[in-house]
């Protein structure tokens, strides 16, 4: 198949494009280069630095790219940032898909290509039950999970009434790097536990973690860990799965393990990867953080074939940690 990759130089896109790759499927990037990296496109792969909300160049590149599926990977994913900056969500993440289904429905005679869109546990808020499921009540908390709900309806009443085909894949925590390295998590800041716990560690500081005072096993936030490549894999299944339907068609789909992990669970986990102790000190809860998230995974399973490979916490980790050990100084380390 054939990819138009939006996004293509951020963690998630860029983990995608190497396993298309590797299941010999190709792809373009577009990518603004805001917030992604141009050193994450591999060099044989098209690139075209262009604004999703640029619609002429959007359109044009869409137009005659005979491209299969259409991958949304370009949003912002800051929840603090969309709490205090909610202009940039609504601008970036809504605004940009408004464009691009507007994109696709004009060109739908010229491009039959489906699409595929990165979603987040973060429309549900404060689950109402565990695991989560697909249909459970939706409460997102923040202007980041809203805009990703207020995308999913945008996504699903396109598909409805033009004739279109696209899914909303909702991701639980994505972590971890790919297996030949190169390329791992790089966000500025950094905000997310495993690369934050990895970079304390290395540079003998202490991890602060945010709350002991949940109700969950050991007090600390549960979460459902998932590698991204694994997340890459169930993205090029969903292309295939999208491809061989007739007529309109939008579901949504969530990709986690269905296993949760408490933040001291992981914490230990780093340390028996790198073989020793990590200071570390409880902190006041971070706003807006739910006790646990994980998946409900059977309909992943059932309609993609979904599976995991690399998604056991020892090897996140050590995925995670050999990209902290070789990224060049800027380029990634948070
Ligand atoms: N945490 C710490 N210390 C840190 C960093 C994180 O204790 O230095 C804790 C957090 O408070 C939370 C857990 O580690 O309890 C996981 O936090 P992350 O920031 O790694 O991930 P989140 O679960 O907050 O974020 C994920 C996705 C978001 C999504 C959100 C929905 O990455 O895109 O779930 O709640 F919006």
């Amino acid at each position: 198949m054939r990819f138009l990759v939006i996004g293509g130089a951020g963690y998630i896109g860029s983990h995608f494009i190497r396993e298309a790759k590797r299941q010999g499927h190709s792809s373009v990037v577009y990518d603004n280069l805001e917030r992604g990296f141009r050193e994450s496109i591999p060099s044989d792969v098209p690139f075209i630095k262009a604004d999703l909300l640029d619609s002429k160049t959007l359109e044009e590149t869409i137009k005659d790219g005979h491209f299969d599926a259409i991958y949304h990977f370009a949003a912002f994913a800051l929840v603090g940032e969309s709490v205090s900056q909610p202009e940039l969500y609504y601008e970036n993440n809504v605004e940009g898909v408004r464009v691009l289904l507007e994109a696709m429905r004009k060109l739908k005679t010229k491009s039959n290509a489906v699409l595929i869109f990165s979603s987040s546990c973060a429309v549900f808020g404060t689950p109402s039950k565990l695991p989560i499921s697909e249909e459970d009540p939706k409460k997102p908390q923040s202007p980041y999970g809203k805009s990703k709900l207020i995308d999913e309806w945008m996504i699903e009443d396109y598909c409805y009434a033009h004739g279109m085909r696209g899914m909303a894949l909702r991701y639980f925590n994505a972590c971890g790097a790919d297996k030949d390295g190169g390329i791992g998590e790089a966000h500025d800041p950094e905000t997310h536990l495993i690369p934050n716990v990895i970079k304390a560690a290395l540079a003998k500081e202490t991890v602060t973690i945010f709350g002991d005072d949940f109700e969950t096993l050991d007090g600390t936030c549960v979460r459902d860990y998932i590698h991204v490549t694994d997340l890459a894999d169930a993205h090029i299944k969903a292309a295939a799965y999208l491809c061989a339907q007739k007529g309109a068609i939008y579901d949504a789909i969530h990709l986690g393990t269905g296993n949760g992990y408490s933040n001291l669970q992981v914490v230990k986990v780093i340390e028996k990867v790198l073989g020793m102790m990590i200071e570390q000190r409880i902190g006041a809860r971070r706003a807006g953080d739910p006790a646990g998230l994980y998946a409900d995974n059977r309909k992943a399973k059932k309609i993609l074939g979904f599976t995991t490979r690399y998604s056991d916490l020892e090897t996140i980790i050590a995925t995670a940690l050999a990209w902290h050990q070789e990224a060049p100084e800027g380029y990634n380390r948070g």
